[in-house]
């Protein structure tokens, strides 16, 4: 893969699970990581792990708040000068907009269901807006947004997540022809569509507190080809293949990282 050493990522979510490990994987590749996290004491933690690797630096940053996009944004471009890379990381489930087992979809409380939708679809929409704008005047970029599985068919307790990860597929096919027929054929816009993971908000639903798996993670196994969780190291190569001059004509892809659960009917 070319050299993405000197370039300049932020990784919203950062401080997280998938969007910490992504940052790892670009900071040893000689990248210029920024993590938004609107947890300081995630960002401070990704910060302690990762800074004798390379350059590293994180600024606190809720992505549902224009203001302080754009407030982290003129940091950003005044310090760096300029934005490669745009990882949005930020997102997830929240526990109050999973239905428990016993539920049923009239049982959705309507103010989870909104956050969930805002965290994981204006969630990266804002973001790309504020530092999207920054590559058009600059004319060159690469975005990946994270989008899931619960995008390809219907996946039980999760709705509002759901609705939210597949109006990410639209806007990133949106956010790629906009870029590309108005701005730049330099600027790309895709998604990765991880399969199943283990990380901090879906734990508790794929692993029982003895350690064992749930019915779900069963259930989730028995559909995925490889038998296997994913490992979180996984992302990294796709990430940085989408950023890199090798993925010079993709854009507009939603690109699944599943040990091939999407593309298995499960019989
Ligand atoms: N773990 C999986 O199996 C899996 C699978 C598919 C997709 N994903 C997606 O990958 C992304 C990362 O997931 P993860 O497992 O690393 O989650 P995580 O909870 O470990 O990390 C999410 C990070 O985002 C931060 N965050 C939350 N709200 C924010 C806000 N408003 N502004 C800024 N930062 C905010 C959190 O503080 C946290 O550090 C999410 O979009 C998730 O939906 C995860």
């Amino acid at each position: 893969m070319s050299n993405l050493n000197g370039k300049v990522a932020i990784v919203t979510g950062g401080g997280g699970v998938l969007g910490g490990n992504i940052s790892k994987s670009l900071v040893e590749a000689g990248v210029r990581v920024i993590i938004l996290d609107v947890r300081q004491e995630n960002i401070d933690k990704r910060i302690d792990e990762l800074k004798s690797l390379g350059e590293i630096s994180g600024f606190i940053c809720n992505v549902l708040d224009i203001d302080s996009l754009n407030g982290v944004k003129d940091k950003i471009v005044e310090k760096w000068g300029k934005i490669d890379m745009l990882i949005n990381a930020a997102g997830g489930n929240l526990p109050g907009a999973t239905l428990a087992e016993d539920q049923d979809v009239f049982d959705m409380k309507v103010s989870d269901l909104n956050r969930v939708i805002d965290l994981n679809m204006y969630g990266s929409v804002y973001p790309c807006l504020v530092f999207g704008k920054v590559m058009a005047d600059q004319k060159y970029g690469s975005i990946v947004n994270v989008s899931s599985m619960a995008t390809y068919s219907a996946i039980t307790r999760v709705p509002g997540y759901s609705m939210a990860k597949t109006a990410i597929n639209i806007f990133t096919q949106w956010m790629a022809m906009e870029m590309a027929l108005k701005f730049s054929d330099k600027i790309r816009v895709n998604a990765i569509a991880p399969g199943f993971f283990i990380g901090d908000q879906n734990r508790g639903v794929l692993i029982n507190p003895d350690g064992s798996y749930t019915n779900r993670s069963i259930k989730v196994l028995g559909r995925t080809p490889m038998k296997r969780f994913g490992d979180i190291s996984e992302l990294n190569g796709i990430v940085k293949f989408l950023c890199s001059d090798e993925a010079g004509f993709i854009t507009g892809a939603v690109i699944p990282v599943d040990g091939g659960f999407s593309s298995f009917s499960g019989v």
